[in-house]
């Protein structure tokens, strides 16, 4: 057998545990309508047909941005938005009307297409579409009637699941229906969410143009936490580039499906051939997981955490790397430490002091030895920094005996304890001799 063959063969086994865990389970897909135009669309067709063909529960969502865009401006009427929200009068709404319905019978031919030779030979793929989303009008806000851009009211989740049972792929857009009859154009980020949340979706997929999450190296992040995704986007809220909004809003979409009790949402680039099996069927995946599992979580430290911080600060105070603290000290400060758990265990810490109205410390920075060099460092100097900004300082100071590098590093640059504020410089302790570092915010 030629070698191609095995690794073939081995490949087909490995994936057979996967096979198995998807089976009869609901993914909730948006696919954008960026992601409708990509020439990689027709593989994405090809590879949820096969996930369908697996047994796996498919409700597909999706948007029309740039194809409404068109439309609009084809029929001289363009588009207006008021905070990123488009404003749909009568005369947007049958436009958009008519580029959805024509987009959604496009994505039922594609699913058709049961050509000899092709991937989706054999595959008897039904799709059903129909009136499964409720929906009310924004209304008028700051003065601006929104005339027939709407939000969800209602997901019909006990019908959607009756086509599910008989082995239908659901098709949702963005258009919603109100009770009293008229249309409404909504959000298809918004539409997902609520589905992927009514029917306690197994997994909500949201396809996106780059290959997921990327940190600040350009590496993806294979798995992220709610409070790392959040944390993503406040550091890139101002962001001009489009590929980082759009991760952004998908983002933002999987974490008020978390909130909701959607544990496992992927972020999976819908340019990348192949990228969805990739990160459904193997180990190492292709895309971004924000997921409950196993992962470590950036958060607020509380009381019960006091015997974690003191067991992983203590070998670094030993070695007068840190500044000893009694248990009685750590309990009263607790509110000032952030704290990095994993596996319900503390493996990271840092704390955040107050020093005048302008200006804070940061302290008590410490990494569990066997954690280290993995970004938590950075990541709790930047969660620091983040609620330093919110609280409206603008100065944050570091003393440290043996860390001078890694805050040069992190934009710190050195200063001296008679740049300490008042209060702070009367407490400086000369024989620890600990270099002081300041970093504008
Ligand atoms: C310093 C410390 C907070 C960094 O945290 P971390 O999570 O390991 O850091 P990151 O993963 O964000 O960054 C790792 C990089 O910083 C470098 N680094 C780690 N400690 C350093 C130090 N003391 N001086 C200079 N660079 C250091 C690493 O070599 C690595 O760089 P590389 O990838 O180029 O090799 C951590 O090592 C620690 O807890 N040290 C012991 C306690 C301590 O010294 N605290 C500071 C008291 S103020």
């Amino acid at each position: 057998m030629n070698s191609e063959l095995v690794s073939y063969i081995d490949w087909f086994r490995s994936s057979t545990a996967y096979i198995n865990a998807h089976r009869g389970k609901t993914f909730v897909v948006l696919l954008s309508g960026e992601a409708l135009l990509d020439d990689n669309f027709a593989n994405i067709v090809y590879d949820l047909s096969l996930l369908r063909s697996l047994g796996v529960k498919l409700v597909l969502i999706h948007g029309a941005r740039p194809q409404i865009t068109q439309a609009l401006d084809k029929a001289d009427i363009g588009s207006r938005y008021y905070q990123n929200l488009r404003i749909t009068d009568i005369a947007s709404l049958e436009s958009i009307v008519e580029t959805v319905g024509a987009l959604g019978i496009g994505i039922e031919a594609r699913f058709s297409m049961g050509l000899a030779h092709s991937p989706m030979s054999g595959a008897d793929i039904r799709i059903c579409r129909g009136n499964f989303v409720t929906a009310r009008p924004v209304g008028i806000y700051h003065g601006i009637d929104f005339h027939y851009t709407g939000k969800v009211r209602k997901i019909a989740s006990e019908a959607i699941k009756k086509q599910l049972e008989q082995n239908n792929i659901v098709l949702l857009s963005n258009l919603g229906y109100s009770t009293t009859g008229e249309v409404f154009n909504l959000s298809a980020e918004e539409v997902a969410t609520e589905t992927a949340i009514a029917l306690g979706a197994d997994k909500f997929i949201l396809f996106i143009p780059g290959s997921g999450v990327l940190n600040q190296q350009a590496e993806l992040v294979a798995s992220i936490s709610k409070a790392d995704a959040e944390t993503f986007i406040q550091n890139n809220v101002d962001t001009k580039t489009e590929e980082i909004r759009t991760t952004c809003q998908a983002l933002a979409a999987a974490v008020k499906a978390f909130d909701g009790n959607v544990h496992r949402s992927h972020l999976i680039s819908y340019k990348e051939n192949g990228a969805l099996l990739q990160e459904l069927f193997t180990r190492d995946g292709n895309g971004s997981l924000l997921s409950a599992d196993n992962f470590e979580q950036l958060r607020s430290a509380d009381n019960d955490d006091i015997a974690g911080i003191l067991k992983l600060i203590k070998p670094l105070e030993q070695a007068g790397s840190l500044v000893a603290r009694s248990r009685e000290l750590l309990e009263s400060e607790i509110a000032n430490f952030k704290v990095i758990e994993l596996e319900n265990s503390i493996v990271a810490c840092a704390a955040l002091y107050a020093l005048d109205e302008h200006s804070a410390e940061v302290a008590c920075i410490a990494i569990h030895s066997e954690y280290q060099k993995r970004g938590f460092g950075e990541r709790l100097l930047t969660d620091l920094e983040i609620k330093a900004r919110q609280s409206g300082l603008n100065k944050l100071f570091v003393l440290t005996t043996v860390a001078s590098h890694w805050f040069l590093e992190k934009g710190f640059s050195e200063s001296g304890p008679e740049e300490l504020p008042q209060k702070k410089q009367q407490l400086y302790n000369y024989q620890r001799n600990s270099k002081v570092f300041v970093k504008s915010l």
